[in-house]
């Protein structure tokens, strides 16, 4: 899609639809200026109208204008935006998302949105116009290269253009950033929606590679014989059942001049999860057990094109896929992984923690001072927060509040959980250094004690974005299926720290 900004009056915009976004106080003060200018011009007092129908600016509520002429339009949409201090929530890219979404239903190849007014504090223009513009990105997203083609269908938006006020201190750049972002998340969206069979382990390598040659990233690739090599036994173990053979996914983002900072980016990347023999009873949607790992790829993409000052940042994916064959590992194998510790697998459905475990101990062998990792690891995560919220670990309080205000800024959800002591006694072993499996409740803090049991340095965090990663049916944010969870958050992470 393309998308340009520019700074004139919204009556004479050429598009196809305007959608003009207004909160409750600007409608109750007929304070907005697009709005008043389009009245004006068709005179007719677009606020009566829209109040005739009980529209008040209020979440949700749309009116629609249309046949209208001496515009550069023939419709207009208005849309509430709620109430002020709800956008500093990040409602703005919700405003977007629906903006796409009627423009779907609508038919409309471009589309004009017209900037707000009436600005809660520590809002201005500029990330409002790209907050929208990534909210459209996401909202215009479809997966539907699988969709044979059919005369009627709507291709989707192809234009957007954001439209500041006469005059307006801004310029297109403002938008780069959003821009790059909403790219990367799209790429994430499509790597995780491709079904399993397109999207192995080898072919995830193979998309990283050329996120890496695009972006001018280091790369390598560790395929079976260099994972033999390097010990790497429980990435290794937990690939064996499948005839498509795992990879350690590693890209490096080098700043130019001084670097002073090293954080190293992990993401689950099982390209389907049917448990092993710990069979799962329903496997579906476990093609988006790999969504941490696209959500890492995603963060190099915008990082690489960004090329943040002072941080060397490493994406380490391990890739792997959960199936059954004679080889597959079996409950109550022991396996010594790359960090040196054994593990008796108790269940072989709880596999995400031990390819982790391999990429935690590979990534601290890169001399960084931080580790951040995410991983669709449980579906008790799920039941403790439901389908939005991600769970965010970590004994670091600062690591721990940058993520949030991170999460908060990209309207990511995002909620800190415990990493309870008494619990992590569970994953002693009798026969090995430890087992896979904690009891059922308190399910998804075990796993993370799975994970601080292979990573030494304090500022570790690990999402579980078991969640948000995916959402099985229609969503009026994220639609169906994969929603690019964890990119916006890491890359507003790593663009605050440089
Ligand atoms: N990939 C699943 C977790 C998951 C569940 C992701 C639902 C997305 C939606 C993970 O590998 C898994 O199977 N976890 C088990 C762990 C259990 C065996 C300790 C689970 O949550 O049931
Ligand atoms: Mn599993
Ligand atoms: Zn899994």
């Amino acid at each position: 899609m393309q998308s340009r900004l520019v700074c004139q009056s919204s009556a004479q915009v050429e598009a196809d639809l305007l959608v003009i976004p207004i909160t409750r106080a600007a409608f109750d003060a007929r304070a907005q200026g697009a709005l008043a200018g389009i009245s004006a011009t068709l005179d007719f007092d677009i606020f009566e109208e829209a109040a005739s129908e009980r529209f008040e600016g209020k979440k949700g509520q749309s009116f629609l204008l249309r046949g209208l002429k001496n515009l550069g339009t023939r419709r207009v949409l208005l849309l509430g935006a709620g109430d002020v201090a709800q956008l500093q929530a990040g409602n703005l890219r919700q405003v977007g998302v629906t903006a796409a979404k009627r423009a779907r239903t609508l038919r409309a190849l471009s589309v004009a949105i017209a900037l707000p007014v009436i600005l809660p504090e520590g809002l201005d223009d500029q990330r409002i116009a790209g907050q929208l513009l990534e909210g459209f990105c996401h909202g215009a997203y479809a997966f539907d290269r699988y969709v044979s083609a059919r005369e009627d269908r709507f291709e989707g938006s192809q234009h957007l253009i954001i439209v500041a006020p006469e005059g307006a201190a801004l310029n297109d750049d403002a938008l780069t950033r959003s821009r790059v972002l909403a790219d990367a998340i799209c790429m994430a969206r499509n790597l995780v929606n491709e079904p399993p069979a397109a999207m192995t382990p080898n072919e995830l390598a193979l998309r990283a590679e050329a996120i890496a040659t695009t972006r001018g990233l280091e790369h390598h690739i560790l395929g079976p014989t260099a994972l033999e090599e390097g010990q790497f036994n429980l990435l290794l173990a937990v690939g064996r059942g499948s005839d498509n053979s795992p990879r350690m996914i590693h890209l490096i983002y080098r700043p130019e001049g001084e670097v002073k900072r090293r954080i190293a980016f992990v993401g689950k990347g099982v390209t389907f999860d049917t448990g092993g023999y710990s069979l799962k009873l329903n496997m579906a949607n476990m093609h988006s057990d790999m969504a941490g790992g696209a959500a890492v790829l995603g963060a190099a993409d915008a990082i690489g094109a960004l090329k943040p000052a002072g941080l060397e940042i490493h994406f380490i994916v391990p890739a792997a896929e959960n199936c059954i064959n004679g080889a597959a590992i079996k409950v109550q194998d022991i396996v010594r992984g790359y960090g040196k510790k054994t593990v008796e697998i108790l269940n072989t459905d709880a596999e995400g923690r031990l390819i982790l475990a391999d990429a935690l101990a590979y990534a601290q062998e890169q001399d960084v001072d931080t580790i951040i990792d995410l991983a669709t690891l449980t579906g008790a995560s799920v039941v403790a927060l439901g389908d939005y919220t991600a769970a965010l670990f970590s004994s670091s309080e600062s690591l721990a509040s940058s993520l949030l205000s991170s999460a908060r800024a990209s309207g990511e959800d995002l909620w800190r959980m415990p990493l309870t002591e008494r619990l992590d006694k569970q994953l002693d072993s009798p026969v090995a250094d430890m087992k896979n499996l904690g009891k059922r409740e308190g399910g998804a803090i075990s796993a993370a004690l799975f994970l601080r049991r292979w990573v030494n340095i304090d500022d570790w965090a690990h999402l579980d974005i078991a969640g948000p990663a995916f959402m099985s049916t229609d969503d009026e944010y994220y639609g169906q299926g994969a929603t690019g969870y964890g990119v916006a958050t890491l890359v507003d992470y790593a663009c605050r720290l440089a």
